[in-house]
């Protein structure tokens, strides 16, 4: 979806992968296929570019220090650095003053005995890297749950979190250009299922002080970082209406893809204003909006019912051209937009649906 709003000012893209024929390399002029460890491919592909920008946050440290050896790289390698730990982040904003959820550091069986005793049932246990969409994650409910949680962190290094009775999730996506102009996207609300991202819709449905409060927070973290580029902040808004921030995405996120249809610049085209030191673009949202996410699931009785989930011609459908539709795997995503953001989820869980050819 970044390349796609490059290509679409003149912008030719070349993208790094250890993958082939990727998304991005679908849209892109050029794709290189190498290892991120690889840093003569990486060396080569950075002499190769005007600027360097990410749509994934696990790419190693060393990959972007051999990059910024010859090129800028938004946002900057130590962002990217911090980010992609959960331990990392979480310290981060914690020492400078943000809300979060109360957390440990978990390095063996007995430390977290310990941080489980301190922080109650039930916890969440998280691997400190290379966790996405409720990957490397188990809820401890009880003290049965503890070794087999324990044991499915293949001794990597992890973070315990208290479990958030939150009263909803929500996210605020916002940019930063070079000049130190920021914009935001107001409130978006998530609904999560298996801890995937299954509904967003905006504008949210909260007060007026905590849609205050959240950008305020998304603008301050915006600015301890230095950050340039787009950021998300994924917030759980608690039954006693606190934010707490759950983890930042240092890159346009899932729940900014209702960006694509519903604003006049996407988060995607705010990225490559950012990165390439243009001005940033109006964020104003045509019409209330809500995005649906398509799962690998919906493969499960034969190929989608595409024309029929485009009967409503409010709804618009994107296919990210991922090869292989596994369970649980984000394959695209539906956008409705209607008069009212409750509305336009009901338009888009009812173009999901008819997309079962068996229904
Ligand atoms: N401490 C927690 N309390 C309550 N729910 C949680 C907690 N941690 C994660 N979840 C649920 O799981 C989802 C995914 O977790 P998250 O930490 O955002 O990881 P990722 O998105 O990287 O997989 C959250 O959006 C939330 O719905
Ligand atoms: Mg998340």
């Amino acid at each position: 979806m970044f390349t796609i709003e490059a290509r679409k000012m003149g912008y030719r893209v070349h993208t790094f992968s250890p993958d082939s024929d990727t998304p991005t390399g679908q849209v892109a002029d050029i794709e290189t296929q190498a290892d991120y460890h690889d840093l003569l491919a990486v060396r080569t592909f950075a002499q190769s570019v005007d600027v360097v920008t990410f749509e994934f946050e696990n790419v190693p440290a060393i990959a972007v220090e051999a990059a910024a050896e010859f090129i800028e790289v938004h946002p900057r390698g130590e962002i990217l650095h911090t980010t992609q730990n959960r331990l990392r982040e979480k310290t981060f904003l914690s020492s400078n003053g943000f809300p979060v959820t109360p957390f440990q550091r978990i390095t063996d069986l007995e430390g977290l005995r310990g941080a489980v005793s301190e922080l109650g049932y039930p916890c969440v246990l998280k691997t400190a890297g290379f966790g996405y969409d409720g990957k490397g994650q188990s809820k401890i409910s009880n003290e049965d749950d503890i070794d087999p949680a324990f044991a499915g962190l293949n001794n990597a290094e992890s973070v315990l979190e208290a479990f958030v009775p939150f009263e909803k999730e929500v996210s605020v996506v916002c940019a930063q250009d070079q000049a130190g102009n920021f914009v935001h996207y107001g409130v978006i609300e998530n609904e999560h299922r298996n801890h995937i991202l299954d509904v967003s819709f905006a504008p949210a449905a909260v007060s007026e002080r905590v849609f205050a409060e959240a950008v305020d927070i998304a603008r301050a973290i915006v600015d301890t970082l230095g950050y340039v580029g787009t950021l998300c902040v994924e917030f759980f808004l608690t039954t006693d209406e606190r934010l707490l921030v759950n983890e930042l995405a240092p890159r346009p996120h899932n729940s900014g893809h209702l960006t694509f249809d519903a604003c006049i610049t996407s988060q995607f085209e705010q990225q490559l204003r950012a990165v390439c030191g243009l001005p940033l673009g109006s964020v104003d949202l045509h019409r209330p909006a809500a995005m649906v996410n398509l799962l690998g699931d919906i493969w499960e009785n034969g190929e989608p019912n595409w024309a029929r989930s485009l009967t409503d011609p409010n709804v618009k459908l994107h296919i990210y051209g991922k090869l292989e539709p596994r369970k649980g795997r984000k394959m695209g995503h539906l956008t409705a937009t209607a008069e009212s953001a409750r509305e336009a989820v009901r338009i888009a869980l009812e173009a999901r649906s008819r997309l079962n050819p068996l229904s």
